[in-house]
Parts: C-alpha cells; sequence; structure tokens
C-alpha cells in the first residue's frame, strides 16, 4: 500500500512516499479503516523529523487524523459498534497511508452531512474549541469574544461555535485574507488584523471601551490581548502556534479581575473521560442543525503532494483545516447511476 513511511527522521521535503508501505497489523481492540482524507497538523512536520513529544520508533508512517470507511477484511472485535464499510473519524498514528488501524472505541461515526475531508480535521480541533467555549471559559450569548488566528483550524471552530452560543465575535488574524474567511465562513461580527500596531484599540472601540469577556488565543498573543480584555474577563490559553511559550506579568492578572483558563482537550482521555461523549454529541448536534460546518482549505493535496500540504502549513499559508485527499469518495457518483 502507499504510506508516509518515515524510515530516518527528516524534514517531509526530504521524504517520499513509499509504494510498498507495510500493511497495518490491527492489536486487540483495533479495526482497519481505509483512508479517504487525512488531516494535516504543524506537528506532523515536528514529529517526522522527531522534534515532537511523541517519538514513535523507526519505521513509522506519518499523519495522525483521518476519515474513512472500516476496510472489508478489517477484524470486528468484540463490543465494536461498527461494520465494514461504515463511515467514520478518528485518530491514529500512520493515517498518511491507505490503511490505518485504530482503537474503535476511539473512532465516532461520521454524519451522512458531513464529507470525508471535513470529517478528517474535525477530531482535535472542534472539542478543542468547544470545550475551551462551553466547558471552561462558560461563554454566555450576548457576551464579547477575540479568537485570534481565527482562520485556523481551531480558531475558525471556535468562531462559529461562539456564534451559535449567541456571543459577539471579533476574529483576529494575521493577514486580511484570513479575516475574510473568519467571516465568510465562521460569521465574525468584526475583524481586526492583529499585524497592525494598535489593534487593540480597535477591539476597543467596537466593544465601545469594555473590552472582550473571553479571549480564546491559540498562538501565543495573551499578553497583547490582555490590553483589551473586560473587567472579569476569562483568557484562554490554547497554543502557541507563534512559536513561544509567553510569561504573562501577574499584575495585569490581579488588575482587572482576569482569570487565566488553561485547555488541553487531548489529557481528557487520561483526567475527565466521561466529558468526551458530552462534547461530541453537543459538537454533531451543532453540525445536524446547520448552525455550524467544518470549514476546509480550498487546495486539497494528494498523498504523493502530502509534503507540499505540510509546507503550506509551515509558510502560514493555510486556512481552515488543511488536508491531504488519499481516495476519491465515489458515494455521489454512484447516487446519479
Ligand atoms: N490546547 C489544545 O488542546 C489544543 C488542541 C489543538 C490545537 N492546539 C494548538 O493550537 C494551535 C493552533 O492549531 P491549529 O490547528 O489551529 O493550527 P493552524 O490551522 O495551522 O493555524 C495556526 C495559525 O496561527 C497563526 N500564527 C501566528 N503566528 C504563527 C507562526 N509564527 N507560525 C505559524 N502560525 C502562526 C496563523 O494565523 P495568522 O496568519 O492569521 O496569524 C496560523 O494560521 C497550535 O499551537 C496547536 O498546537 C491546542
Amino acid at each position: 500500500m502507499r504510506g508516509f513511511v518515515i524510515k530516518d527522521l527528516a524534514h517531509p521535503s526530504k521524504i517520499a512516499l513509499s509504494y510498498d508501505a507495510p500493511e497495518p497489523v490491527p492489536g486487540k481492540n483495533q479495526i482497519l479503516v481505509d483512508v479517504y482524507s487525512a488531516g494535516l497538523n504543524f506537528f506532523d512536520i515536528l514529529q517526522s523529523q522527531g522534534k515532537y513529544q511523541h517519538k514513535p520508533p523507526l519505521p513509522f508512517i506519518l499523519g495522525t487524523e483521518f476519515a474513512g470507511r472500516v476496510a472489508k477484511d478489517s477484524p470486528i472485535p468484540v463490543g465494536c459498534p461498527y461494520k465494514p464499510g461504515d463511515r467514520v473519524f478518528g485518530a491514529a498514528l500512520g493515517s498518511f497511508a491507505d490503511k490505518v488501524a485504530a482503537d474503535w472505541n476511539g473512532l465516532l461515526p461520521l454524519p451522512d452531512t458531513v464529507t470525508f475531508d471535513q470529517g478528517a480535521g474535525l477530531y482535535i480541533t472542534w472539542p478543542t474549541s468547544y470545550e475551551a467555549l462551553v466547558g471552561r471559559a462558560e461563554l454566555k450569548a450576548g457576551e464579547w469574544i477575540l479568537v485570534t488566528a481565527a482562520a485556523g483550524g481551531v480558531g475558525i471552530a471556535a468562531v462559529q461555535i461562539a456564534k451559535a452560543l449567541g456571543a459577539r465575535v471579533i476574529a483576529a488574524a494575521g493577514q486580511d485574507s484570513k479575516l475574510d474567511v473568519a467571516k465568510r465562513f465562521g460569521g465574525a461580527d468584526h475583524v481586526v488584523n492583529y499585524s497592525k500596531a494598535g489593534w487593540q484599540n480597535t477591539v476597543l472601540e467596537i466593544t465601545k471601551g469594555k473590552g472582550v469577556d473571553v479571549i480564546y488565543d491559540p498562538v501565543g498573543l495573551i499578553n497583547d490581548s490582555l490590553k483589551c480584555i473586560a473587567w472579569k474577563g476569562r483568557a484562554l490559553v490554547i497554543g502557541f502556534a507563534g512559536g513561544k511559550i509567553e510569561k504573562v506579568p501577574m499584575n495585569l492578572i490581579l488588575l482587572k479581575n482576569v482569570s487565566l483558563v488553561g485547555l488541553h482537550w487531548g489529557a481528557y482521555r487520561i483526567h475527565e473521560p466521561s466529558r468526551i461523549p458530552p462534547v461530541w454529541k453537543a459538537i454533531l448536534d451543532l453540525f445536524a442543525s446547520g448552525k455550524t460546518q467544518p470549514v476546509i482549505y480550498d487546495q486539497s493535496f494528494t498523498l504523493e503532494k502530502l509534503a507540499d500540504g505540510l509546507g503550506a502549513i509551515e509558510r502560514r499559508e493555510t486556512w481552515g483545516k488543511a488536508i491531504v485527499r488519499v481516495r476519491e469518495d465515489l458515494t455521489h457518483e454512484k447516487a446519479r447511476l
């Protein structure tokens, strides 16, 4: 099968697709999934070079997120609700390949209204943003929220979820084209470009001097954003896409009664597994209601061009969720026959 095999640690641009990659061998609670689309992440670039916290033994197949169908030759362990052909999405190492082995109890059924491309980018971004806004910041209808990197994977999900909750959303990004994305696909009420000095004044003008009740920050712009936070505001620490881990002067937290709130979705599996099903139910209900819709970068990449897709992420060109199309979904063609 085809697979992006990492035999020696290197940047993805230095690795060629293998056409004789080893077929995955399912473990005890695993099933085999034919991958249709796989999600691209910045951490894939780090992992292929051995610079990510999770360092699989060599050789391994790169890629974590995917959507696909349960393979015809998959074992079906006792208790597994899926059967061959079922549409599923989830996460397992080795998704940049024709087939991946995954624990069945970590997978979710892919709703008919969600495409494989959309499904490939859901598993990390949407629960992160939902739980941050609902479970951690307790965002309420009518409140102001500032979302940084608002056109990015987690950011655009946060914009849509905040709008669905009835909040007033100020989307912030580093490029005007990304502000358009946040408005067009996210429904943001206002936009600001944080590459322009003094952008916080625009936020204060928009909120009539009050500032925002919630900051959602996957970039590392907490210090900058605290200049336009409201009294008793909550600042959500989501990530450090900008590459630096900030140090926050604690007097800023004291002066405006600010709550600094962390969110690590991946750790819920260990610390709070009971919270995972209700979060997913709420997200799938939002999709079913039509209030939210996963946003996919308009350029999709083939497995052969995978490194180009990762390069686009590295160059900060992508918006929404960038994916690699592994197989064409012929469902619609079949329906027309
Ligand atoms: N806490 C959690 O549980 C959790 C879960 C998922 C992801 N995350 C983290 O959230 C962050 C964003 O993830 P994502 O999937 O949304 O990524 P993404 O789609 O690649 O978006 C990241 C955005 O960050 C902005 N950015 C600012 N400075 C940058 C820089 N120096 N290099 C690259 N991008 C920069 C860019 O938007 P502009 O060009 O508009 O500035 C970029 O589009 C990552 O750090 C990720 O690790 C955390």
